[in-house]
């Protein structure tokens, strides 16, 4: 693994000029069902019965996508060789084994099942972990038809600006990861309880809906008060704020409804400010929840009267402008807005999330849900030459 050196850092800044010299891309229009280079292949479908003890629950999926699992943790701990000199990865397999057993259940449990199928050290899959807790960016809607119709979709960008990889032009952080995407269904008594798209090895939640019930994303939020001040006292023992993968799990196992899923994302304390943008069944039911570790700064609702019929975050505060250099919501918006209400579809919302920057070199997956149906569609996703890197 090379570090990143001044050629890495030109090559970025040639990226960021010919975005502005090329301008942003026109609205795309087309592009579903899925098909072209930047559709690089379905998800496949895993069952998850929860009726199983933890440690047993992933056994299927681990086993098929070990090797690619095992290149993933290596990836990841090659990188953070480069911290400390070596000190974090100690760290890791001395501290984080102990760590295992103060998490909750039953995330403690399934953990420790996925580290003794895929042979992989304890310690390396709760980095992993760990790892998606904060390396994410991504783009979120959820939008209402005329029909009172609630759809929900997202992009996940992940990848976090790490290992450019200058043959091919692509992240090699993403790359790894693509292979690791799976839907899941998750049971009890044979009947799915909820569904979601994941990483193989990860136990919480990034995007998942419960059939007929509500739809749920997480987006990261940065912030100087942010991630990695909380996981650090995570790690040395104050232990009281809530993983919010974790909690996005919860929320999909065993919310009751839209409002008890929103009390929920809004008053439990986090390790880490986050975007949670949920989706209901019925009209006017779909907010973005805007955290900090401890309270909630604000949730915003669709309304009618206001003539907001679609709420849409990246990773910047709604109220805010986004950075200059990561402007994904002024393209996204404007797409939305030139689709109208009237049109507004699956087929329509995954032109919107093809749009380029929207779609970009760290998109590795776009899901896209539909309440009412139970429907979750997830697509592997390239961003072939020219796309911009973030
Ligand atoms: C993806 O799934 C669709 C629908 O099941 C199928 O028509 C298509 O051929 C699949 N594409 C790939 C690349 O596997
Ligand atoms: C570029 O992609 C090719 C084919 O996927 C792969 O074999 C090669 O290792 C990649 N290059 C680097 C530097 O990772
Ligand atoms: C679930 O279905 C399987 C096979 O269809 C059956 O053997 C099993 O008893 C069922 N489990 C429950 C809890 O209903
Ligand atoms: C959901 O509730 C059940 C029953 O109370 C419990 O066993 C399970 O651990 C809960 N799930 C999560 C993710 O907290
Ligand atoms: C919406 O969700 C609530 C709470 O889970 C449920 O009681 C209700 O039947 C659902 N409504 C529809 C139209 O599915
Ligand atoms: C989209 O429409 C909304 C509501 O009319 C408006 O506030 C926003 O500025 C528009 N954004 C873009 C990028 O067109
Ligand atoms: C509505 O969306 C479909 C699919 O994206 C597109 O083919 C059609 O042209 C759109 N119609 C209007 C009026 O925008």
């Amino acid at each position: 693994m090379k570090s990143t050196s001044v050629h890495d850092i030109f090559i970025i800044f040639l990226f960021i000029f010919s975005q502005f010299v090329r301008g942003l891309e026109d609205c795309r229009s087309g592009m579903y069902p899925p098909k072209g280079p930047t559709f690089k292949g379905n998800v496949t479908w895993y069952t998850v019965n929860l009726d199983l003890p933890p440690s047993e629950r992933w056994t299927q999926v681990i086993k098929d996508k070990n090797s690619e699992l095992i290149t993933m943790v290596q990836t990841i701990k090659d990188m953070a060789k480069g911290f400390f000199h070596g000190k974090l990865i100690d760290l890791v397999d001395e501290e984080l084994p102990l760590i295992v057993d103060t998490l909750p259940h039953p995330f403690n449990e399934e953990m420790k099942g996925i580290a003794a199928v895929s042979g992989i050290p304890l310690g390396e899959i709760t980095l992993f972990n760990i790892f998606y807790e904060v390396f994410t960016v991504c783009t979120s809607l959820v939008a209402e038809d005329f029909n009172g119709k609630i759809y929900h979709a997202r992009n996940l960008d992940f990848g976090l600006f790490m290992g450019w990889d200058r043959q091919n032009k692509t992240w090699t952080l993403t790359e790894k990861l693509k292979p690791l995407v799976v839907n899941v269904n998750f049971q009890r008594n044979n009947k799915t309880v909820f569904k979601s798209t994941n990483f193989a090895g990860y136990v919480g939640m990034l995007t998942g809906i419960r059939p007929g019930e509500l739809t749920l994303t997480m987006n990261e939020r940065f912030n100087f008060d942010g991630g990695y001040v909380g996981i650090l006292e995570w790690i040395f023992g104050q232990r009281d704020g809530m993983w919010m993968g974790f909690l996005t799990r919860k929320v999909l196992e065993n919310a009751t409804s839209y409002e008890d899923a929103k009390a929920q994302l809004s008053l439990t304390k986090l390790l880490a400010p986050a975007y949670f943008i949920l989706g209901g069944n019925r009209t006017g039911q779909g907010c973005v929840i805007t955290r900090t570790r401890i309270n909630t700064l604000d949730i915003w609702e669709l309304d009618k009267n206001l003539g907001r019929w679609y709420v849409l975050e990246t990773n910047y505060d709604h109220w805010e402008k986004p950075m200059i250099l990561d402007d994904r919501r002024t393209p996204a918006m404007k797409c939305m807005n030139q689709t109208t209400q009237a049109n507004i579809s699956l087929s329509s919302i995954y032109d919107v999330l093809s749009t380029k920057p929207v779609l970009n070199k760290l998109t590795t997956y776009t899901s896209l849900m539909e309440v009412s149906t139970g429907t979750l569609e997830s697509y592997i996703r390239d961003c072939p030459n020219p796309c911009t890197p973030w």
